[in-house]
């Protein structure tokens, strides 16, 4: 899929990987949509961005769980000519738990579920919707009509002792991708997903020294926290290599986490 004057659709575009997903894409000649939750950090990138004769950026507050605001952001993707790309980055962590804590208590089951709705239910939600309007458009060269890129995190393969419901939400990804892929070949849609390690974004802001140094120290090379920039350089391959397709990339300088 060419990005050059194509339109991609950023969930969680705000800020971290979505942002420089979003700058990145931009820069290469998409317009971008970036849809997120936050209004006040999303203004803010796509004034940044700007607006040339050939991109424009455009910004659409709402939840990726809700069926309507999802559908208006892909509204204003097809508005701006068509959606070709998804990168879908909202998602996180909502806190860490044991299945059975040190006090013996059961792991709190809505923190659990609210988990796997937000980084499973709300990627599915993103994916099926702009699906639908991708299958709808004219394909380019190859059939192809549109890309979808998922995130997951190596969570999803070797989560650590409190990371349950984030490391099983993000296995689900890594488990949709190559379905979705499957699903959608009729289509000509491509799924691919990202797992990143440890990327320094906005969502380390709280992380205490200590522990971003401690997560360093384990990368084998390079030894420090990959660059979101590094992330969007991933996608745009992704997107533009036409014969990736259901395949999930590990991007962690070769980190494997331990149990703790
Ligand atoms: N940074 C890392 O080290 C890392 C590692 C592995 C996986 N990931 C994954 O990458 C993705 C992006 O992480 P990040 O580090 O950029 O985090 P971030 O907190 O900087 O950005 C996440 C963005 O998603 C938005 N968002 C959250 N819930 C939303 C919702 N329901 N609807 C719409 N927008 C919503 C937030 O407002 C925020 O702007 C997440 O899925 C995260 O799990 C990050």
């Amino acid at each position: 899929m060419e990005l050059d004057q194509s339109t991609a659709l950023i969930t969680g575009g705000a800020s971290g990987l979505g942002a420089a997903t979003a700058r990145h894409l931009h820069g290469l000649g998409a317009s971008v949509v970036v849809f997120d939750r936050d209004a006040a950090k999303g203004e803010q990138i796509v004034s940044e961005l700007g607006e040339t004769a050939r991109t424009k950026a455009v910004f659409v507050a709402g939840d990726v769980l809700s069926t309507d605001d999802t559908e208006r952001a892909i509204a204003a993707a097809t508005e701006l000519g068509g959606l070709r790309v998804v990168v879908a980055c909202a998602g996180g962590a909502r806190g860490v738990q044991r299945t059975l804590g040190r006090d013996d208590q059961p792991h709190d089951l809505d923190l659990f579920a609210d988990t796997i709705q937000l980084n499973l239910v709300g990627s599915f939600n993103t994916a099926r919707l702009a699906a639908a309007a991708m299958a709808a458009q004219e394909p380019r060269d190859d059939g192809e009509r549109g890309v979808i890129v998922f995130v997951a995190s190596i969570a999803g393969y070797e989560g650590q002792i409190g990371q349950v419901a984030y490391g099983s939400a993000k296995a689900g990804i890594i488990g949709m991708t190559l379905i979705a892929a499957r699903d959608l070949a009729s289509r000509g849609i491509r799924v691919n997903a990202i797992a990143p390690g440890t990327i320094r974004t906005e969502a380390w802001d709280l992380a205490p020294a200590e522990m971003l140094e401690s997560f360093e120290s384990k990368v084998p090379f390079p030894r420090r926290l990959g660059d979101p920039s590094e992330f969007a350089a991933l996608v745009e391959h992704l997107v533009t290599n036409r014969y990736l397709n259901g395949h999930v990339v590990r991007l962690d300088g070769a980190i494997r986490f331990d149990p703790r």
